[in-house]
């Protein structure tokens, strides 16, 4: 889980005095200062009093009713009773006499970031699973993988949370697959990703579709704004704290963008077929990954799509060459995902009956780990775990 940054804002009439909150606040750490014109809700409020206090009171009730700032500390020259009176009225949670006590200060500010943390734990309470899809090659399914594991996991009976990331900046085509009009994509929120928090996140994502929410990539270049590693990385981690599972349309990118999604995620499904290219480029990434410790090998799984029992390349010469077991097997089913596509719907409403439809559920099941590891029966469910 990401740790969440506590934004706070000063505002002090005397410039002495606000440099002093500056340097309490960043002794504190984990605190972030606002600055003017920032739009950004503020946890804290630190406020000095000036002449005019009952409108600046009246401000701070104002405020607070509305909810655009978290807590207040005031701090004032004047400790005329009245004024203390006020600021309890008026909900303020600490109340600094000046000259200032640091050490008291400090105090306060240790004890508002101990209540923030324990709320912030119990409003965000999940931390879900990041599937992240990746094709050893283009064209091998990667989409239609993504596409119907995510549909396929919010199925379940536990009615989990779900929504699909498409990483493919440019090419990607979900809501093609989806048939949509998206609103907005992932350059929205990186471009504000200081604004980020659930509500927003629930604006710019896509209504639910087939039981998903999708966060789509942006189809053209936005004046050439390109996120970082690192504001996509916080994006992921945020929709992990809000989601029971994020599956990543990764495409067969290696990008910055897209490793850092693969370094977060909890697992990487690297989606191949039955050819010798596929096969020889899979292996690479695989290697690649686990050889240089940067992932336990179990954290790889490799799915082989479009699998045919009678192909050239056999599910064990895949092993071989790989040195890896193959985790699944979806069965080649062209006339139906085709239709899928051109239909803009998953496989689940197109044929909820077929047997790639039962695939993905049985795939959503074992990595969900509902699934029991059958024994290898290669003749009777030549669409299921072949390879186990
Ligand atoms: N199990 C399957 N059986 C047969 N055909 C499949 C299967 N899965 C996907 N396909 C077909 O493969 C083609 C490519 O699918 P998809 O767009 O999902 O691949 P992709 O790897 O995401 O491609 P891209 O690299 O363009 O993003 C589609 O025509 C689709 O119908
Ligand atoms: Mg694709």
């Amino acid at each position: 889980m990401a740790i969440q940054m506590i934004k706070v804002s000063i505002e002090a009439k005397d410039p002495g005095v606000g440099e002093t909150f500056v340097k309490l606040v960043q002794l504190i750490g984990g605190m972030e200062i606002l600055y003017p014109g920032d739009v950004v809700r503020p946890d804290l409020l630190i406020f000095e009093l000036g002449d005019d206090v009952d409108e600046e009171f009246k401000a701070i009730r104002t405020l607070r009713e509305a909810g655009a700032v978290g807590d207040f500390f005031l701090t004032s020259g004047n400790t005329d009773p009245d004024i203390l009176m006020k600021a309890i009225k008026a909900g303020v949670t600490e109340f600094f006499s000046q000259p200032l006590v640091e050490e008291e200060v400090l105090e306060s500010l240790r004890k508002f970031k101990r209540k923030f943390s324990e709320k912030s734990r119990h409003e965000i309470q999940k931390a879900g699973k990041i599937f992240h899809v990746l094709g050893g090659k283009g064209g091998v399914g990667t989409t239609t993988v993504a596409v119907n594991l995510a549909v396929s996991l919010a199925e379940q009976e536990e009615n989990p949370s779900v929504v699909l990331v498409d990483l493919n900046m440019l090419y990607g085509e979900v809501p093609l697959f989806l048939s949509f009009e998206p609103l907005h994509d992932w350059s929205t929120i990186s471009k504000n990703i200081s604004r980020l928090d659930a509500t927003y996140m629930m604006d710019i994502l896509s209504a639910p579709y087939h039981g998903i929410r999708v966060l789509p990539a942006p189809n053209h270049l936005n004046g050439y704004y390109k996120p970082t590693a690192d504001i996509i990385g916080h994006l992921l981690e945020f929709m992990r704290g809000m989601f029971d599972y994020v599956v990543v349309d990764g495409g067969q990118s290696l990008t910055d963008i897209s490793l850092k999604g693969i370094e977060i995620c909890d697992d990487v499904l690297l989606v191949s077929v039955l050819s010798l290219p596929c096969l020889a480029n899979t292996n690479k990434i695989f290697k690649s990954f686990t050889d240089l410790g940067y992932f336990p090998r179990d954290r790889v799984k490799i799915i082989i799509n479009r699998y045919m029992k009678n192909s050239d390349i056999s599910i064990k010469d895949a092993e071989d060459s790989i040195d890896q077991k193959i985790f699944w097997t979806i069965p080649n089913d062209y006339h139906t995902t085709m239709a899928a596509i051109n239909q803009g719907k998953p496989l689940k409403a197109l044929e909820p009956k077929g047997i790639i439809t039962k695939n993905f559920k049985m795939l959503a099941d074992r990595l969900c780990q509902k699934e029991e590891l059958p024994v290898r029966k290669e003749k009777k469910r030549w669409w299921g775990l072949s390879a186990n």
